[in-house]
């Protein structure tokens, strides 16, 4: 159940990857605080770790001016989790207790955590652990479960779709397959908007299993049309079937897509010109998808959550991920989020909408 109390100071702190919009959910959440509902704002760095090691301070409004339109986050982030916090010597160990204690000993009444699904899943560990917890959808991938959108997925698409956009240009004068891998671990909304929007002829995501040869063969039917180059977008998060296959019958999951090993891009770029004989070229957009300004789109979206945030707490209401649900911001309960991902479903219209204009989305031609 969520709680009611009076909420005098608030910590605030951003976990995960850094994506558009954070600041400008800071700068909400901070003036809606501080300015009109009189709650003291403390800026917790670099996410959880900032937690336990008390890296934080008391912020003045003057602190959340000028902030709105910069990329990133001014409180810095990190991927830790407090129940599995790596130490200096290498180890792990679970810090939740010492989370607990610096939550009190910096006097606060609530930790606002802006974050993607691990953070959803650490703030209601800490929930559970006996601290007042809410949480704001901050991810480029847009698979936070429970709200219809999360702030610096439309900055990702539209830097995504720039990057299809400009592709053309090269795929077309050379006669070359072009592919292009993004963002989305485990999700392919990126790839699915970008894609459309930047009328890729082939999209693949983790959520429909491509088969090289479908692919191969939908391109070339295009060359068999006169068509002299193909543009194909690929979610980082997809896997080759047989590795798919070897996943499901050892009954492991597949892995976390590493930015520092050799992705989808290249493997698809091997595969289609092993079975189309066509030149193949390859570009991973990687973390250019994840930075600069924040569309309007994103910055109204994390002003009206952050904002909304506030109000909340000015009410004591806490326990919840603040959500986009239509046109209206809408508390979650975070028992009800965290766990859950938001996947793309199989007979989306979006996906209906790229067979129709003959996108091939890889399982079928
Ligand atoms: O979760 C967002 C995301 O941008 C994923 O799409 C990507 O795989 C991941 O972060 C990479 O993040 P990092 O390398 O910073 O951990």
């Amino acid at each position: 159940m969520a709680n009611k109390r009076k909420i005098r100071r608030i910590g605030i702190l951003t976990a995960g990857g850094d994506s558009p919009g954070l600041n400008a959910a800071i700068r909400a959440v901070g003036k809606a605080c501080l300015g009109t509902y009189g709650i003291e704002v403390m800026g917790i760095h670099d996410g959880f770790r900032g937690l336990i090691d008390k890296n934080a301070r008391l912020m003045a409004l003057d602190d959340f001016s000028g902030i709105l339109t910069i990329g990133g986050t001014i409180l810095g982030t990190g991927r830790d989790k407090p129940e599995k916090m790596r130490m200096p010597d290498g180890s792990v160990r679970d810090m939740t207790a010492d989370a607990v204690r610096s939550y009190r000993e910096l006097e606060l009444d609530c930790l606002v955590c802006l974050g993607g699904g691990g953070t959803q899943r650490n703030a209601l560990h800490l929930r559970q652990a006996g601290m007042e917890v809410m949480t704001l959808p901050k991810t480029i991938d847009n698979d936070i479960w429970g709200t219809d959108v999360s702030f610096g997925y439309d900055t990702a698409v539209s830097i995504a779709t720039e990057a299809v956009d400009r592709l053309h240009s090269t795929a077309e004068s050379h006669q070359r397959i072009m592919v292009l891998e993004l963002m989305g671990n485990q999700t392919g909304w990126i790839t699915l908007a970008a894609g459309l929007a930047g009328g890729a002829d082939v999209i693949l995501i983790p959520e429909l299993q491509y088969d090289p040869a479908i692919v191969a063969e939908s391109i070339l039917s295009r060359s068999r049309r006169g068509k002299r180059f193909s543009i194909v977008a690929v979610a980082e998060g997809i896997f080759p079937p047989e590795e798919v296959a070897r996943a499901k019958q050892e009954g492991v999951e597949l892995p976390r897509r590493d930015h520092r090993e050799e992705g989808p891009g290249a493997i698809v770029a091997r595969q289609l010109t092993q079975m189309t004989g066509l030149e193949t070229r390859e570009t991973v957009l990687g973390y250019v998808q994840r930075g600069g300004t924040p569309t309007a789109r994103d910055r109204i979206l994390a002003t009206a959550v952050g904002t909304k945030c506030a109000e909340l707490l000015a009410q004591g209401k806490t326990g919840f991920l603040v959500a986009c649900k239509g046109d209206k911001c809408r508390p979650v309960p975070l028992e009800e989020v965290a766990g859950k991902r938001n996947v793309v479903p199989p007979d989306h219209p979006l996906v209906q909408s790229a067979r129709a204009v003959g996108i091939c989305m890889g399982d079928q031609l």
